[in-house]
């Protein structure tokens, strides 16, 4: 790989026992970057630290932490400054959605979604902007989704915590301009994880046809993070609906992110 801006610098990858998280640590360990590597399931993680470790010979290090509980952005700084690392790269990759109408779905599990998709992507990356500032350097990749571009019934509190995700990070990205800190909000679509495991949706045909596999998205955010781009959205198809939706009733647009998420 010729880029060598991140040769020996530290990335801190939430997410990582999994799908894209995955992708961009392993991307991340191709460029030289060492890993600090978080989700709840301790053994995925230390499988994936292993693979990399043994492919590209970076140091990584294995956080398991529940980063929807309470707090858990300052516990995770804490622990990350308790052993003497600094992140140069943030990626804010943790999250999921709850499928199905908004009036029958489960509070519980959706306040957990909102915590983890709003609350500690922007405590993360308050704690650990300042820092990166402090040094003048850093790059923070916020993972938000095609979902943020118009409103997703069947998603209606996930979309809008993503379309929250979006507009903080391209915000942030401009307030970052005059800086050598980095800000990018990478929004993918359909892509092969286990997000729709998780979500409890089976795959439409629009969801099939359109779905891209997870090195390639990562690829996508990673090279728009290395460019100071303020955000992407992964795939043609995905862009040019994004793009094109800006031009459309709002009225419209929700019948149609309908019939593509739920129906066709
Ligand atoms: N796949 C898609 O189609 C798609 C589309 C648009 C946006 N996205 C976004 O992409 C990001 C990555 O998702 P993915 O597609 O890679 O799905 P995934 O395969 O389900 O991965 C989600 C990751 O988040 C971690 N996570 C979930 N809850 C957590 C918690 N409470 N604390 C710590 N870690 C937690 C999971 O690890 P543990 O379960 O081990 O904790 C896993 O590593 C998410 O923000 C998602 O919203 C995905």
């Amino acid at each position: 790989m010729q880029n060598t801006l991140l040769r020996g610098k530290t990335a801190l990858v939430t997410g990582a026992s999994s799908g894209l998280g995955v992708d961009f640590a392993r991307q991340l360990a191709e460029y030289g970057c060492h890993l600090l590597l978080v989700a709840r399931r301790e053994d995925r993680l230390h499988e994936v630290a292993q693979a990399i470790i043994s492919q590209y010979g970076v140091e990584v290090t294995v956080l398991p932490l529940d980063l929807g509980a309470e707090n858990a952005a300052q516990v995770l700084y804490d622990q990350i400054k308790a052993q003497g690392k600094v992140v140069d790269v943030l990626i804010n990759n943790a999250g999921f959605g709850v499928h199905g109408p908004f009036v029958n779905g489960p509070w519980g599990r959706e306040k957990a979604m909102l915590e983890l998709d709003i609350i500690t992507v922007v405590h993360l990356t308050k704690l650990f902007v300042s820092d990166m500032l402090a040094r003048n350097f850093g790059y923070i990749l916020q993972v938000a989704s095609s979902a943020a571009y118009q409103p997703v019934p069947g998603y209606a509190a996930y979309g809008a915590a993503k379309s929250f995700v979006l507009n903080f990070g391209e915000a942030l990205s401009y307030e970052l301009r005059k800086t050598n800190v980095h800000c990018t909000v990478l929004s993918p679509g359909v892509t092969a994880t286990e997000f729709f495991q998780v979500s409890g949706q089976p795959l439409t045909l629009y969801q099939r046809l359109t779905m891209l596999d997870s090195p390639t998205v990562a690829r996508i955010g990673i090279k728009a993070l290395l460019a100071g781009r303020p955000s992407v959205v992964a795939g043609a198809v995905n862009a040019t609906l994004a793009w094109a939706n800006r031009f459309a009733p709002r009225r419209l647009a929700v019948v149609i992110a309908d019939q593509m998420m739920n129906k066709a």
